[in-house]
């Protein structure tokens, strides 16, 4: 198993709950990525709660995967470390791909569900989780034992390499 070349997306989960040397683990990944600047304008919200997780559920209309989720992570970038949100979000783009790598290592399934910059979604996370103003939520990641296979998909293609 190749963590990188199999990961796929996984949007249901059993109902088992991650340890915490799964989550610090999860998370050692996150900040292990690089940032411009080392800046690392990143944000970790880590929510167990199942009350919290379900009402998360409806900040998108695509964050089904939340349904049976045991664990979220909601990826919010630090403008007090970079004010720039176009550089905190390929920072914590990086950092989030870290994360889904490191959970299919472990086992672990992960889905990434789009938030930022769809500002509707932005202002029910802003409404469910008091964060400073700060701090932007850009998306947050379903994570859990997986209850479903997934499609790895080949994405190889020719077409979109250049080479010189
Ligand atoms: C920025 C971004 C936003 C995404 N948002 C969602 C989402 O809201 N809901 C969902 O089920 N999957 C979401 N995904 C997962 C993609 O649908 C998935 O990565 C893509 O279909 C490729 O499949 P794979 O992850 O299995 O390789 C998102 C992925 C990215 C990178």
């Amino acid at each position: 198993m190749d963590p990188i070349l199999d990961r796929c997306s996984i949007r249901q989960f059993k109902d088992q709950k991650l340890t915490e040397e799964e989550i610090q683990a999860l998370l050692r990944a996150g900040f292990s990525a690089p940032s411009a600047r080392n800046l690392q304008p990143w944000v970790f919200v880590v929510i167990e709660d199942p009350a919290k997780i379900q009402a998360l559920r409806d900040f998108s209309p695509y964050a089904g995967p939340l349904e049976t989720a045991p664990l979220a992570i909601l990826i919010c970038a630090d403008q007090n470390h970079n004010p720039s949100l176009d550089y905190c979000q390929q920072d914590c783009a990086a950092a989030t791909e870290n994360i889904l790598i490191q959970a299919k290592a472990m086992g672990l399934g992960s889905c990434w569900l789009g938030g930022y910059p769809n500002l509707d979604r932005i202002e029910k996370i802003r409404d469910l989780i008091d964060l400073p103003s700060s701090l932007m939520p850009l998306w947050v990641l379903a994570i859990g034992h997986p209850g479903e296979e997934g499609s790895i998909k080949n994405k190889w293609n020719d077409k979109k390499i250049i080479r010189l």
